[in-house]
């Protein structure tokens, strides 16, 4: 059951096919990297369905019909380390896209985001700004992503994860009820070092090899 109207849980057979690989603990880094980048085509797909679009013509072989092409710009903005295993999927789908980078990493101890780097397009409020990372635990981190979005500009923004947790989805619904947020899953808690429950481990050291 969703809490918030701003949140799409993205759970068709396809989606939950990918997020069993990457749930899977005995799932490989060269696997766990491909099922992220195949849901992240499908997360993209799903988030731009509300994209603006202008109608065009085209000539088939047998005849010239209208049909609409995608118009205005999109920001991709992956939150690293982790987001960046979704970068590939959406740029395959938005070739223009402009691409942004937030640098945050959870302090162990305290589950507090620490911004490290921020690479941000000025004037962001004329772009669809798609937020990538595959994990929403606690929420800190995007709630810190999306004071910073809307610092530069933004305006219209979603939000794609693989696996987020309710108290996490409680607190950045609540806090931005304007953004939109898409997740494959739902996972009901978190344990006692802020990881989400069953969740799907460490993503940023599942796909690159850190564990
Ligand atoms: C993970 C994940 C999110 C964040 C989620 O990143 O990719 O960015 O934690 O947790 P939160 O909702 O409680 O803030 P992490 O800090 O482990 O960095 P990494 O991607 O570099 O591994």
């Amino acid at each position: 059951m969703l809490e918030a109207s701003n949140l799409h849980l993205v759970d068709g057979p396809l989606a939950r096919n990918k997020l069993k690989v990457l749930r899977d603990e005995g799932t490989r880094t060269p696997e766990f990297r491909q099922a992220m980048k195949e849901l992240s085509l499908i997360m993209v797909a799903e988030a731009t369905r509300t994209m603006p679009t202008k109608a065009v013509h085209v000539r088939t072989p047998l005849a010239e019909t209208e049909i609409e092409e995608i118009s205005g710009p999109v920001c991709l903005v992956p939150v690293l380390r982790a987001g960046l295993g979704m970068l590939e999927g959406a740029l395959a789908l938005l070739p223009e896209a402009t691409v942004g980078f937030m640098g945050l990493q959870r302090d162990e101890e305290t589950a507090e985001p620490i911004e490290y780097y921020v690479n941000l397009p000025r004037g962001l409020g004329d772009y669809l700004v798609l937020v990538l990372d595959p994990m929403l635990a606690t929420g800190g981190s995007l709630s810190a992503t999306l004071s910073k979005l809307k610092e530069y500009g933004a305006r219209w923004i979603s939000c794609l994860h693989a696996v987020a947790a309710k108290p996490g989805v409680e607190r950045v619904t609540g806090e931005h009820p304007d953004v939109t947020f898409y997740t494959a899953a739902l996972d009901p808690e978190l344990d006692e070092n802020a990881f989400i429950v069953p969740g799907l481990g460490d993503a940023g050291d599942r796909l690159y090899g850190t564990l």
